[in-house]
């Protein structure tokens, strides 16, 4: 297929570009590099050994898209761009809802006007809220609990009712775990902003002596070793489910939702062990109070990913932790 991607540039966009190429599909990027480098797709060529065509701007600027949208017959769309952060989302929310929403529905409007019927969106398993039992299966109940899972449900709602009015629109909705990891050639991973909050980041920069020990929020839930158990999944196990979306949106019409999870929950401190004992570096610790809002326990169900993609999480935890040291030190070294 000949893709449209948003938000190609950033830590999962980098790593479906690469598989996308591997599939045999063509695309076009654009990005703003609110949250990404342009050397990422550069990186990604490298990778590849095939050029990027990119174009940066941003999807709330109406005339950019649409003149990217002349450019070129698109036979779909993935729509990574958005603001990810939680905690900023809860203090800037007007901006938060502004330009993940915004964005989404320019994109919508542009596809319509070009008669591009094809989308999978980037969408998290954030829209579970907390759920009351695991695993969790795709008709799990939905909600939030802050301004970026809010927008997360209601860029879903808004692609359903899409689907409803146009029957030849067809959308895949992808929730994701907890991407982690990066390619095994350490050339593109995850390369936050500001000083980041999700766990392996925060590993990684104990680890490599940015911060000097790591808040373990909470080791009295009711788990085997008391810490929360989440579904850690390899950012390129992650990327190819976006290569069996893509095929998959040819063979359908309306919306299918998938989760991308491994199907298995791994402790705070399981992953702390497993990254001290692959990569031979220490992460100091201690423990802290819970965070508000954390759920103690979740994981995906994999079923329906399995029977109807056939998508399977190959990489191991020791693989995501291998993987997310060696980009910090190549990206390191390099910049
Ligand atoms: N944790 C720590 N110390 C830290 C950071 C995290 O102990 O410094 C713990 C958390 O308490 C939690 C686990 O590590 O138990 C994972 O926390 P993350 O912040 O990495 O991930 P979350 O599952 O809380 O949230 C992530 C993304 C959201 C997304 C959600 C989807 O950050 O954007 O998964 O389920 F919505």
């Amino acid at each position: 297929m000949n893709l449209l991607v948003t938000g190609g540039a950033g830590y999962i966009g980098t790593h479906t570009l690469v598989e996308l190429t591997k599939a045999g599909h063509t695309f076009t990027v654009i990005d703003n590099f609110y949250n990404s480098k342009p050397q990422a797709l550069k990186n990604v060529e490298q990778i590849t050994g095939k050029p990027v065509r990119f174009f940066e701007g941003d999807l709330l600027d109406r005339e950019f898209l649409a003149s990217v949208f002349d450019l070129d017959k698109f036979d779909g769309v993935i729509h990574f761009a958005a603001f990810k952060a939680v905690g900023e989302s809860v203090a800037k929310p007007i901006e938060y809802y502004n330009n993940n929403l915004t964005g989404t529905l320019n994109l919508l409007a542009e596809m319509k006007r070009c008669g591009v019927e094809n989308l999978v969106y980037s969408s998290s398993a954030t829209v579970y809220g907390e759920p009351e039992t695991v695993p969790v299966t795709e008709n799990f109940p939905t909600s939030a609990t802050n301004p970026y899972g809010w927008t997360k449900w209601m860029s879903e709602q808004i692609l359903q009712d899409v689907a409803k009015a146009d029957p030849d629109f067809s959308v895949i909705l992808l929730r994701y775990f907890n991407p982690v990891g990066a390619h095994e050639s350490g050339l593109i991973g995850e390369d936050p902003n500001d000083i980041p909050n999700n766990l392996m980041p925060r590993i990684v920069s104990v680890a490599a002596g940015k911060i000097d020990h790591l808040d373990v929020f909470g080791n009295d839930y009711d788990t085997e070793d008391g810490t929360c158990l989440r579904d850690y999944i390899h950012v390129c196990d992650l990327a190819w489910g976006h290569c069996l979306a893509i095929e998959k949106l040819q063979h359908m019409k309306g919306v299918e939702i998938f989760n991308l999870g491994t199907g298995r929950g791994t402790s705070v401190n399981e992953l702390i062990e497993g990254f001290e004992r692959v990569n031979g570096v220490p992460v100091p610790h201690k423990v802290s109070e819970r965070r508000p809002g954390d759920v103690p326990v979740v994981y995906a169900d994999v079923e329906k990913s399995r029977r109807e993609l056939g998508f399977e999480a190959k990489h191991t935890v020791d693989e995501m932790c291998r993987d997310a040291w060696k980009y910090y030190k190549n990206h390191t070294e390099n910049n």
